[in-house]
């Protein structure tokens, strides 16, 4: 019997990259199926960039700042990603809004991972949200990329309850613990061909999902 052969996985980056450093991890240790053949980060200098580096990946920055317009930066990436020829790409924590012909271009072969129990909170600042809204549960959710921002159908979702007392940065460091979990659960899925986008649905395992599998914290086994 031969090894399945490894998934050519892009990651897109815009920060401090501790997603890209649990999928690094787990990609090294065989568990997902992929080999990363390029990190690409919309900003110079993030530590998400030295990870990269540091575990071998080649690394670039396509710098939003620099291109002159948000059209010529989307061309910039797109060049990017044609030569890095991904058959996935991972958006871990990138903080641009794709242009729709990017996104069609990877349509069904492009995650992302948002804080948010979505279709709650999409866009920005989703802990302050969830706890302005006096919620009790918040958590993150693994989707599929559409062009709709953070609409795309779910995969993945890891719920914490919101405890008396959390403020932002303990919430976000509860749910990011989960993402480490998810994430790189739904990339070894999508890798051995057992995740598809099709009809505007998930399916896995040849089932249409009716929404995000979900994973409550300390239920991780
Ligand atoms: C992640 O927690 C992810 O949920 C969020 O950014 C963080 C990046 O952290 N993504 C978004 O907000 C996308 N809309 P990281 O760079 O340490 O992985």
């Amino acid at each position: 019997m031969t090894a399945a052969k490894n998934l050519r996985t892009a990651v897109l980056v815009s920060g401090s990259g501790t997603n890209l450093q649990a999928i690094i991890d787990c990609a090294s240790q065989g568990k997902l199926g992929i080999t990363i053949n390029g990190v690409v980060s919309d900003r110079p200098g993030v530590l998400a960039l030295e990870r990269a580096q540091r575990a071998g990946i080649p690394a670039q920055t396509v710098d939003h700042a620099q291109a002159g317009s948000n059209a010529a930066f989307q061309q910039q990436l797109g060049a990017v990603l044609a030569e890095l020829d991904p058959e996935l790409i991972v958006l871990a924590g990138f903080m641009r809004i794709l242009s729709p012909e990017l996104v069609s271009n990877w349509a069904g072969r492009m995650l992302n991972v948002h804080p948010s129990l979505l279709p709650k909170y999409p866009g920005l600042h989703t802990y302050r949200r969830a706890l302005e809204a006096g919620d009790t549960v918040h958590g993150s959710t693994v989707h599929f990329v559409i062009p709709e921002l953070d609409a795309g159908p779910g995969i993945l979702q890891y719920r914490v309850q919101i405890r008396p007392g959390d403020d932002e940065a303990s919430l976000r460091a509860r749910v990011q613990h989960g993402e480490y979990l998810i994430y790189p659960r739904a990339i070894a899925w999508f890798a051995a061909g057992r995740l598809a986008l099709r009809d505007g649905s998930t399916w896995l395992d040849g089932e249409r999902l009716g929404g995000p599998v979900v994973v409550e914290e300390n239920a991780e086994a």
